[in-house]
């Protein structure tokens, strides 16, 4: 019998406690053993709850409790989830966990701590909810070099972006609707101004390339200044705006960034829609792989968690290497990175951005009035700049056609 305690009873953790019950029977037979949740630690009380009697206000109740080997971290947030993660780990526990802030900081930190201490620290559900990517790419597909990393990292912003893009309504008119189903936060920050998908795609450059990414240096651009203008021209393009998390090789730098971007019919991102998300993965021998599921969520997540937990019993006193260093990954200058941009300008300015860009290719929609749309040739961020100085920008928008 392995005995588990989790750390914060709220959406993930309930959920890992519903699976763990729910599958339980598969689930021994996959670990090897039953697989039983001992203690829950949460400064709530759950009176009602089928697991109201496991639960502890005190996480030393779950740190001093030898029968315990795996702990469970679920609430989010660096502090105090960092310090309790750590010494669950020194305490000779494995650690799983869904809390992408602490694993995007810290995460080379712990598993170099796993490693000394013989246990494992596993966080699959830190990324894309439910679907399998970290452990993708730290077995399946190590035989790799990563040339590419792109996704739809959330789902709140994907719901509010695909909602705005099939009704025709605004941002602020969604973003309230998502509020009122629940799918964004009453806060929605993290969301809707990238820095979620921030993390996500700095954990998953860091595993591609074995260094530590910081998310401070990733430029990241969110979806708030998105207009249902820009819908239409998406649609008179044959493509659809995305919040993209993305990383990508060139020339032996990595580049990195966080940003709504026009995506053609072309690629299978394009057809990711609602709070799903997707995740491309290009190698330089497989080429392309993507992967898509649910990226949020209760029970979605709380499996990609409950999958952790049964490779950690499967691997007792055996670390499984990670190859994610602890030294910084520099990255390159995303001002000097090449690519188009849609631009909107009044339309008064035609003539004017004909002139300075003659290689421009216009872009019409009958439903906006008053305006000059194009994409720009192939240009740094600074060429760009530099082109626009002198006009009126409406919006702009990257152009990521394949
Ligand atoms: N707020 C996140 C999302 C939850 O909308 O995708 C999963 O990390």
């Amino acid at each position: 019998m392995v005995n588990v305690g989790i750390i914060g009873y709220g959406t993930v953790g309930s959920g890992v406690f519903e699976v763990l019950n729910t599958n339980s029977k598969s689930i021994a037979v996959k670990a090897g053993e039953e697989i039983k949740v001992k203690r829950i630690c949460d400064l709530r009380d759950f009176p009602g709850d089928a697991a109201e009697k496991l639960i502890t206000h005190d996480f030393n109740d779950i740190l001093n409790d030898d029968e315990i080997t795996i702990v469970v971290e679920t609430m989010g947030g660096t502090k105090p989830a960092y310090d309790f993660v750590k010494a669950s780990i020194e305490a000779g526990k494995s650690v799983c966990t869904s809390n992408k802030e602490l694993v995007a900081k810290f995460g080379a930190g712990l598993i170099k701590l796993a490693e000394k201490h013989n246990v494992n620290f596993l966080f699959e559900a830190s990324v894309g909810g439910g679907i399998p990517i970290i452990r993708p790419l730290n077995y399946a597909l190590t035989a790799e070099e990563i040339l590419e990393i792109k996704g739809i990292l959330n789902g709140t912003t994907n719901f509010i972006l695909t909602k705005m893009n099939d009704e025709g309504l605004d941002y602020e008119t969604v973003l309230k609707e998502a509020q009122d189903m629940g799918y964004a936060e009453k806060n929605p920050t993290a969301d809707v101004e990238g820095f979620d998908t921030c993390r996500k795609i700095a954990i998953l450059t860091s595993l591609a390339y074995g260094k530590q990414v910081d998310f401070e240096d990733i430029r990241t651009e969110g979806i708030t200044k998105i207009t249902k203008e820009d819908m239409e021209y998406a649609k008179a393009l044959n493509a659809s705006i995305k919040l993209i998390g993305e990383s990508k090789k060139e020339n032996g730098t990595v580049y990195a960034r966080v940003a709504p971007a026009l995506i053609d019919r072309e690629q299978p991102l394009y057809s990711v829609h609602d709070v799903f998300n997707a995740i491309f993965v290009k190698g330089n021998m497989v080429d392309d792989v993507m992967f898509y599921g649910r990226g949020a969520g209760k029970l979605p997540t709380a499996s990609a968690v409950v999958a952790d937990v049964i490779d950690a019993a499967k691997h007792k006193n055996k670390h499984i290497p990670i190859i994610w260093e602890e030294d910084k990954l520099e990255l390159g200058d995303i001002r000097e990175y090449k690519q188009k941009f849609f631009v909107r300008v009044p339309a008064d300015m035609k003539e004017a951005v004909k002139q300075k860009m003659p290689e421009l290719e216009e872009v019409k929609t009958e439903k906006v009035k008053g305006e000059f749309a194009f994409i720009t040739p192939v240009l740094t961020e600074n060429e760009f700049e530099e082109a626009v100085k002198d006009l009126k920008i409406i919006n702009r928008i990257i152009v990521n056609f394949k």
